[in-house]
């Protein structure tokens, strides 16, 4: 596919076939994900393929209590999980909930599973010291995993990336071996998609493109 194509193409896939992505088409995949940057090029990356039907149903089920808060806050009328503005929803009312079980049906169901961990011990975290949530430090780990979701496009997959197994790090690391200095970045679902692609829903340039100022003229 050409690139722009891929760019404007790659949409969160959530229902697959049964389908997995076949084993020498995930490793052009990596292969070329692993082109990505990183800060300093450290490259302080592993992917783990998860195969086994019980990681994966273990993985669905560690997702669920973040999901649970996430639709509850947006039930709410709020933007999930920000942190800037507190919640109104409390632990226990996330904890009474029924937990959303189709909310991480493509982690549970996912032809071809995959978690990406970053060493955080190679990672600058430049705004370490901001009295704000840290961003940087995404920075060397997203770019491989958008990298994996725009080749699977290209190979003809696709798949989500999923954040809220990241919430039950602990439990993630202790299911899949993963050190305790290595964070749980992304789960990634991949496979064929059920549904025929639509037209990303994206804000147009004017409305995120300035001059100058971050109030300048569009
Ligand atoms: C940082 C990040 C975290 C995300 N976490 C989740 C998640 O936990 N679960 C999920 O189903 N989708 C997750 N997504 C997928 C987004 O919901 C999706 O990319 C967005 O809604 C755009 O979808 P579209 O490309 O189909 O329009 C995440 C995406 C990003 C970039």
């Amino acid at each position: 596919m050409e690139l722009y194509d891929v760019m404007r193409t790659t949409f969160a896939c959530r229902e697959f076939t049964g389908e997995p992505v076949p084993a020498d088409v995930l490793h052009r995949i990596i292969d070329h994900a692993r082109f990505a940057p990183s800060g300093g090029n450290r490259q302080g990356w592993r992917i783990i393929e998860v195969t086994r039907d019980e990681d994966k149903q273990a993985l669905a089920e560690l997702s669920l209590p973040a999901a649970t808060r996430y639709l509850l806050e947006m039930q709410a009328g709020e933007s999930p999980l920000n942190t800037v503005t507190r919640s109104s929803v409390t632990d226990a009312e996330v904890a009474a909930a029924e937990p959303p079980h189709w909310l991480v049906a493509h982690i549970r169901e996912a032809p071809t599973l995959l978690v990406v961990t970053v060493d955080l011990g190679l990672v600058a975290a430049m705004d370490k010291d901001l009295d704000r949530v840290g961003l940087i430090g995404g920075g060397s780990i997203y770019p491989l995993a958008w990298n994996i979701l725009l080749a699977a496009r290209n190979e003809g997959y696709a798949g989500t990336l999923t954040t809220w197994g990241a919430a039950a790090e602990p439990g993630v690391q202790a299911l899949l071996h993963i050190p305790r200095e290595w964070a749980v970045a992304a789960i990634i679902p991949l496979g064929r998609p059920v549904k025929p692609l639509t037209r990303l829903r994206r804000k147009p340039v004017e409305e995120i493109f300035f001059r100058d100022r971050w109030d300048g003229s569009a």
